[in-house]
């Protein structure tokens, strides 16, 4: 079945949900019945683009890789523009499903919560990788999507495209989830990897993380927990039913973790790892994200670098560990294309 998409955001997610669209159309048509049609791209940093018939995506992407803008596009179009506002797109543009993968705020979860309300009113899905809207304002928007009988799935949200919510909804449901409890962020996990592993200072790692791309020039974020804190407070309330906010969760970071604390764990048999962590206490949730130092012979203490893991304590079950991918440009892009498979085979068009 044929599925006219709108992107709002076409940097790193967006450019990667495109290329494995591209690459991936014939499987896509053959084996999974879904065709998609891009047909709308809104960024603020690359323009805008409509094209009713289609977006050629080959020769997009192209355009994009040179450093160049949508309105460079050769294709078919019906208009670009230096920048079209979203809440107009959307408005003016029907279509089926609307991708939302614009910059996380995570105070106000704004623009990307009024994009997304746009869209559930207009009649259109909503999949996005976007942190903010999903923390802030999940029962909301979930209760909207329900409302115009529309999914709002956030699958990249947490893990990028390591399948957390696929599982829980699938291959988990019926089980109630006790707790979870898991490393969601990269940065952080691969700096107490290599002051563990290559005996590095907390800053030399960090450094070292920033060359690689993990951290951002200003590191605050990941290093003192605030993003781990966004992606637990999702889980407690896309999973565990919570309605809890960001600063309802207890928060430490790994900035003044010393190498030595991390040598005298190891030699005891532990192991330091920033645990985001929910769980039902006497009928609440409580929500954390602090360094822990796991026993060995936890699944979450063996996943070094820049990976993610996620152990669910479910009733029928026991615990079942998810690892994989915590960023990227294909891991998240795959994400978005995850979520829009289940609305294609939901049959809800
Ligand atoms: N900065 C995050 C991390 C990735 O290091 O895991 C985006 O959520």
């Amino acid at each position: 079945m044929e599925y006219q998409i709108i992107l709002i955001g076409c940097g790193t997610v967006g450019q990667g949900f495109l290329e494995i669209l591209d690459r991936k159309a014939e499987l896509l048509r053959d084996v999974y019945k879904f065709e998609p049609k891009v047909i709308a791209i809104t960024d603020m940093l690359k323009g805008s683009l409509l094209a009713p018939d289609g977006i050629q995506l080959k020769k997009l992407l192209e355009v994009l890789k040179a450093g160049k803008k949508l309105n460079d596009y050769p294709g078919p179009k019906e208009k670009t523009e230096d920048y079209l506002d979203p809440i107009d797109l959307i408005e003016q543009v029907e279509a089926d499903i609307l991708a939302e993968v614009t910059y996380t705020d995570i105070k106000t979860g704004e623009p990307a919560t009024s994009y997304i309300k746009k869209a559930l009113r207009t009649g259109k899905h909503v999949v996005t990788s976007n942190k903010g809207p999903a923390a802030l304002h999940y029962h909301e928007l979930k209760e909207l999507a329900h409302l115009n009988q529309r999914h709002f799935r956030i699958e990249g949200t947490v893990m990028s495209g390591t399948p957390v919510f696929h599982l829980f909804e699938t291959g988990l449901a019926g089980n109630e989830i006790r707790e979870v409890k898991g490393i969601l962020n990269g940065t952080t996990n691969f700096i107490l990897s290599q002051m563990e592993l290559e005996e590095m200072e907390y800053d030399e790692a960090l450094k070292l993380a920033q060359e690689l791309g993990y951290a951002e020039a200003d590191p605050t974020a990941d290093v003192e927990g605030f993003d781990a804190v966004a992606k637990v407070v999702i889980l407690a309330n896309a999973i565990m039913r919570g309605k809890i906010k960001p600063d309802e969760v207890n928060r430490q970071g790994i900035s003044t973790l010393r190498k030595q604390q991390i040598i005298e764990a190891r030699e005891a048999g532990l192991r330091y790892k920033l645990i985001a962590r929910v769980k039902k206490v006497n009928n609440h949730i409580e929500a954390s994200v602090t360094p822990e130092k796991l026993p060995l012979t936890d699944p979450l203490a063996g996943v070094m670098g820049a990976q993610n893991a996620l152990t669910f304590d479910t009733d029928l079950l026991g615990k079942v560990t998810i690892q994989g991918a915590g960023a990227g440009r294909l891991e998240t892009g795959f994400s978005i294309l995850s979520d829009m498979l289940a609305i294609s085979k939901s049959g809800k068009n």
